[in-house]
């Protein structure tokens, strides 16, 4: 079975082809960080112009890697959210022409689910229950997977999502767009204990919160540019990165010990933009291996934004329920907003 898949839902324009559940034919990636990179975040209205200007050529270019027709496509699976409105507009729009003109089933994925079936695509023998964590620009969530498509949420962030609080420290810190991982990057040459950024802790929740943490960072920044512009000295800026990323990485080891603890489950998967950091990677690892559960966390590439993992997400949601399955005709160009992710 062939998937084509189709992301735009924030600054990167991707498209996959899939084959079957896990075998990656090819996947393309156009970064538009250079077009944000002045203004310091994604500016939505330029994020959709450029998925328009780049999706057609994007497609034409996998078509022509894989000498595929259209026609040979079994299914196209397409983000259509959460995102950037106008951003997932170009991407649906694009999947709803071919679905109409080539009479190919579209199935809509939600992109969260896309990132838990990153997991998948890594490893697609994965044993359930499996216990995911979720980490991107826009989410931290907890996850509690039963089988494909079954999921209860066990926490969830209460303000702001953990890479978002990378990227707005790295803003105050000074770092360029992609703010993760320059944060990392500058970390590396940093004292983690030079400053203590308390992790918040929500017990007996699982929830997650980083807007006390960013506001922290942002503060020590100030703080320390006034010091050193009063009495010279050294800049702060690798030991605030390190001390934060310490921090931000602690929250979410804790809460993952915590559900280890509560729920039995066979595995633990890491997922989402956030777990391309590597320190975050390794924490993990040690937190699965000390609970003797099976870890997994997809290549780099992976975890960013991607189609490969939405297309998979696609592919098992369609296997799920072929009923469901879209045709599209020019009268009927409504999703079925039934298919969200079901999370409890
Ligand atoms: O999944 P993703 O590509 O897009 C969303 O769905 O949001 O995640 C992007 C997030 C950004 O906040 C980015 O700064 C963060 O993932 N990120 C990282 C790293 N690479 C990407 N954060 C920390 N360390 C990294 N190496
Ligand atoms: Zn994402």
């Amino acid at each position: 079975m062939l998937t084509l898949g189709i992301e735009t839902s924030c600054d990167e324009t991707s498209v996959a082809l899939l084959r079957d559940e896990a075998d990656i034919l090819v996947n393309l990636i156009a970064s538009q960080v250079d077009a944000h990179q002045l203004f310091g975040g994604v500016v939505p209205e330029i994020a959709s112009r450029k998925h328009l200007e780049v999706l057609n050529p994007l497609l034409a270019q996998l078509q022509k890697e894989t000498a595929i027709q259209w026609q040979d496509i079994d299914l196209v699976a397409v983000t259509h959210g959460p995102g950037l409105v106008g951003a997932l507009l170009v991407g649906v729009a694009a999947a709803k022409g071919l679905s109409y003109a080539y009479r190919i089933p579209c199935q809509p994925v939600n992109h969260i689910e896309g990132h838990i079936a990153s997991n998948f695509l890594a490893r697609p023998d994965l044993k359930f229950p499996m216990l995911c964590l979720v980490v991107s620009g826009g989410h931290s969530d907890l996850i509690l997977m039963r089988d494909h498509g079954v999921y209860e949420r066990l926490g969830k962030t209460r303000d702001d999502a953990v890479g978002e609080a990378f990227d707005k420290v790295a803003r105050a810190l000074g770092l360029p767009l992609p703010g993760g991982p320059w944060l990392e990057k500058t970390a590396r040459e940093g004292d983690p204990r030079a400053f203590e950024f308390t992790p918040a802790n929500l017990e007996p929740s699982l929830d997650f919160s980083y807007s006390g943490l960013k506001t922290a960072a942002a503060q020590a920044m100030q703080k320390s540019v006034k010091v050193q512009n009063e009495q010279g000295g050294e800049s702060r800026v690798a030991d605030i990165a390190a001390s934060f990323q310490r921090s931000a990485i602690r929250q979410l080891r804790r809460n993952v010990e915590r559900a280890l603890e509560r729920y039995p489950v066979a595995t633990f998967g890491l997922c989402g933009g956030v777990a391309a950091n590597g320190a975050l990677r390794e924490e993990l690892k040690q937190a699965a291996e000390a609970a003797g559960v099976d870890f997994v966390v997809p290549d780099k590439v992976l975890c960013t934004d991607n189609a490969a993992m939405i297309a998979a997400a696609g592919y098992y949601r369609f296997l799920a329920r072929p009923e469901a399955q879209q045709h599209f005709s020019l009268e009927t160009l409504e999703f079925d907003t039934h298919s969200l992710l079901p999370v409890a």
